[in-house]
């Protein structure tokens, strides 16, 4: 990560800006950080998350009240919030190596920021959550749609530095699941596990891209299990950990699966995991998202019948919507700033929005595959009662193996997930290159 592929990221993201400025007819961009949010009839703020837009510019994760003056031409403009504050840490001005590809004025009042703002405010866009202090600040253009459109299509090509980063927030993450791994093998609870991956990561948990999920045994079966128990259950079958890292604002987002010992569900697990790979070997430039995640699910049913929890065949799996049962969510999604990343529905630069196939309406990305992209591959298999309970009040319910489905409940369910970015000749599997192979 050095910083001349940080002064390329920055020609990239203002050509970006140069573009569809010129087409909007508008003189800049400014990009608002964001504001502390307060909690309900307290005097605490949330953890301030930033503005995914301010990040994308410069690596300063915890600095609201603070600006960028974009023009697509000149270096950016990075107003620092910088005021007198005896009562928190007041962030330093920062040296680092990228800041010499940015302008970086002070500011110390937050209702001083009017004075470093360009005098001809309405020929510029505000980028920001807080459309009221835009428009006090007299801005007419507010998040406008062509704008945001153009930026989120974009976003799915990363640049060399981004690139850098979600290498490193891998490698970050991967040991963090190592930790978790020989953690979950000692008999620890699912705090116990937070805390060694935590700790191996060195990161707390509000740096933590998404909440982490570390479930034991059913809880695996929980898809977004994030409230974890402190105790250590009676008995240690499978532990589903989900759980990411950051560098520089840009996300990890990788999942492991493993059984306690070695019986059926080891196995399962190892045909998922095959699966899974079988799915990443086929992604290059100009493949469909859509058809690798509908080719999930004929693999899936596959492994179904291999594993006795279905009868039939693989079509009558899928069509009947077993595979579904099993496998309710997408493949996975775009990576980068955000987790579950913009622009994975867009097929053009004005927005025009690709809407999944009705029969899997949870998938993310609806993308053609091209270089540079980065994307998560997900796929799951779970043992979810209320969904089992839907199906078997349909005709499928013949093609389960309920004493199957009975003996592999106490495990939850498996997911295997790693980052990818694809490349014109290649895909670079980050997860599995950073150590994480099983
Ligand atoms: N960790 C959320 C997801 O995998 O999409
Ligand atoms: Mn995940
Ligand atoms: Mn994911």
């Amino acid at each position: 990560m050095n910083s001349e592929h940080y002064q390329e990221h920055i020609d990239v993201l203002n050509h970006r800006a140069q573009q569809i400025l010129t087409r909007e007819g508008l003189q800049g961009l400014v990009i608002h950080s964001g504001q502390p949010h307060r909690q309900f009839l307290d005097d605490m703020n949330y953890p301030f998350k930033v503005n995914p837009h301010f990040k994308a510019w410069v690596p300063l994760l915890n600095l609201p009240n603070s600006w960028l003056i974009i023009n697509g031409t000149d270096k950016p403009t990075l107003v620092f919030y910088r005021p007198s504050d005896f009562w928190h840490k007041v962030s330093d001005v920062p040296t680092d190596d990228w800041t010499a590809s940015v302008n970086i004025k002070i500011l110390t009042k937050v209702d001083k920021i009017a004075e470093l703002l360009p005098a001809n405010i309405q020929q510029w866009a505000y980028v920001g959550e807080h459309l009221d202090v835009a428009e006090v600040l007299g801005f007419k253009h507010r998040n406008p749609d062509g704008v945001m459109n153009y930026l989120h299509f974009h976003r799915v090509e990363k640049t060399a530095y981004e690139l850098d980063c979600l290498r490193a927030a891998n490698r970050l993450a991967v040991l963090g699941h190592h930790a978790a791994k020989e953690a979950f093998f000692a008999g620890a609870s699912e705090y116990g596990v937070q805390q060694a991956y935590l700790q191996a990561t060195g990161q707390l948990e509000n740096d933590m891209p998404y909440g982490n999920i570390i479930a034991l045994n059913e809880n695996a079966a929980i898809l977004h299990y994030t409230d974890l128990t402190y105790e250590a259950p009676s008995a240690h079958r499978s532990l589903l950990i989900d759980a990411g890292a950051q560098v520089r604002g840009y996300a990890a987002d990788i999942t492991r699966t493993y059984a306690f010992e070695h019986n059926d569900f080891y196995h399962l697990i190892q045909d998922m995991d095959t699966l899974q790979c079988k799915i990443i070997a086929q992604m290059k430039p100009g493949v469909r998202y859509v058809d690798l995640h509908v080719q999930t699910h004929q693999l899936l049913a596959q492994v179904l019948l291999d594993h006795q929890l279905a009868s039939g065949d693989v079509d009558s799996l899928i069509e009947s919507g077993v595979t579904r049962t099993f496998f309710p969510h997408g493949l996975g999604h775009m990576l980068g700033l955000q987790v579950h990343d913009v622009g994975g529905f867009m097929h053009d630069e004005r927005g025009t929005h690709m809407a999944p196939p009705p029969a899997h309406p949870f998938l993310r990305c609806t993308r053609t595959l091209a270089a540079n992209q980065v994307l998560t591959v997900e796929p799951g298999l779970y043992i979810i009662d209320s969904l089992l309970a839907d199906l078997a009040d349909t005709p499928a319910k013949q093609l389960i193996n309920w004493s199957r489905v009975d003996a592999f409940r106490p495990f939850g369910g498996i997911r295997i997930e790693d980052n990818v970015i694809i490349h014109s000749d290649r895909t670079e599997n980050m997860t599995r290159e950073s150590g994480l192979i099983d």
